[in-house]
């Protein structure tokens, strides 16, 4: 009798060791997500730019104004991440394996099969800056 009671005390102790360690690492988990979003939420880069071209290269992005609305995408090429810095007849043209993009991001000839990661903005019209979320 003695001896079911041990185990009985052993195997409580394990179920209660293991619940109570899945509530911390839920704890532990939860938080380190919170933090990764405000992180991610307060990381920004400000930018001047001309409103008046329909491209502007800056920094790491890409502005492209079509019509009267603006849109930023990253100027990481999505094949294998060289640096697209160059346009030409309504395309953007990766330097490194000859990828092109349209204006919406979207590749139009490979390898890159992915579109360009379009960016959350702001713009400040009154001193021509932008302010992208990275
Ligand atoms: S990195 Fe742009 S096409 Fe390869």
């Amino acid at each position: 009798m003695l001896l079911k009671d041990k185990k009985y005390n052993r195997r409580f102790f394990f179920k209660s060791a293991i619940a109570g360690m899945t509530i911390a690492m839920i704890v532990v988990w939860d938080k380190m997500l919170f933090t990764n979003k405000n992180i991610h939420s307060l990381k920004s880069v400000k930018l001047t730019f001309n409103p008046n071209k329909r491209i502007n290269f800056a920094d790491n992005y890409i502005i492209i104004k079509n019509d009267e609305t603006i849109r930023v995408f990253s100027s990481r090429c999505t094949h294998l991440g060289c640096k697209i810095n160059e346009s030409s007849k309504n395309q953007l043209l990766c330097p490194c394996h000859g990828s092109t993009y349209n204006f919406d991001g979207i590749p139009t000839k490979g390898p890159a099969i992915n579109p360009l990661e379009e960016k959350d903005f702001v713009i400040d019209n009154e001193h021509n800056t932008i302010t992208i979320s990275v």
